[in-house]
């Protein structure tokens, strides 16, 4: 059965660009982000992989080790990194795991037979500290990845891990949040002491004071 929200993130053993990792040892105690890319020497996947390297600090900030896929070998990823240092600027410092065996993209269901039977289609798995998987993005391999969305998903899973709220359409960090429909009144008083906005019984915003 494909792999579902709330499943722990299956183990894997491979050969990646920083040398050979189990992954959920490598994961340790940090939030993972696993994303797969077509092929190597690709141009899509090209400007993603040099445009998530700029991105580190946005991933260090949120403690989210990333880490890519894609269904060639080590060998290749790293003549592939060469192109990418010098179209996009930035070469990947995250691991690239070496797939050509499409053993772990099997695993997580990235191969989409009626999208492909050979190229992985764009997935991304968030995975959090106790390795559950808590969001899953799928994209066709012609289409690019909005990596702002990727940190934006992030941010809510782990705003809502910490106040017992969700987050509303297009919500960006700092803006007013949802609280939770199962949050009595009553709980919310203790909660949200600086008070709610009730447009209607089950439609309540909240500014989190931090
Ligand atoms: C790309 O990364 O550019 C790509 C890969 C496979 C199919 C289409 C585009």
């Amino acid at each position: 059965m494909a792999l579902q929200i709330g499943d722990t993130a299956p183990d894997f053993e491979a050969d990646t660009t920083i040398g050979r990792i189990r992954f959920h040892e490598w994961l340790g105690d940090s939030w993972g982000v696993l994303f797969s890319h077509p092929k190597d020497f690709t141009p899509v996947c090209t400007t993603e992989l040099g445009y998530t390297e700029k991105l580190r600090p946005e991933f260090e900030k949120r403690n989210v080790k990333v880490i890519g896929l894609s269904v060639d070998s080590v060998a290749d990823h790293e003549r592939w990194s060469d192109d990418i240092e010098a179209t996009q600027g930035a070469r990947p410092r995250f691991p690239l795991i070496g797939d050509a065996d499409r053993k772990v993209a099997t695993l997580y269901g990235m191969l989409h037979p009626k999208a492909s039977t050979t190229l992985t289609v764009r997935s991304v798995f968030f995975i959090d500290p106790a390795k559950t998987i808590r969001a899953m993005i799928t994209y066709p391999a012609s289409t690019g990845r909005n990596f702002d969305e990727i940190l934006r998903v992030i941010d809510s899973l782990q705003l809502t891990d910490q106040y017992k709220v969700a987050t509303p359409v297009n919500w960006r960090p700092g803006e007013e949040v949802i609280i939770a429909p199962s949050v009595t009144n009553e709980e919310a008083r203790e909660l949200f002491p600086q008070g709610w906005n009730e447009q209607r019984p089950y439609l309540r915003t909240v500014k989190l004071s931090s």
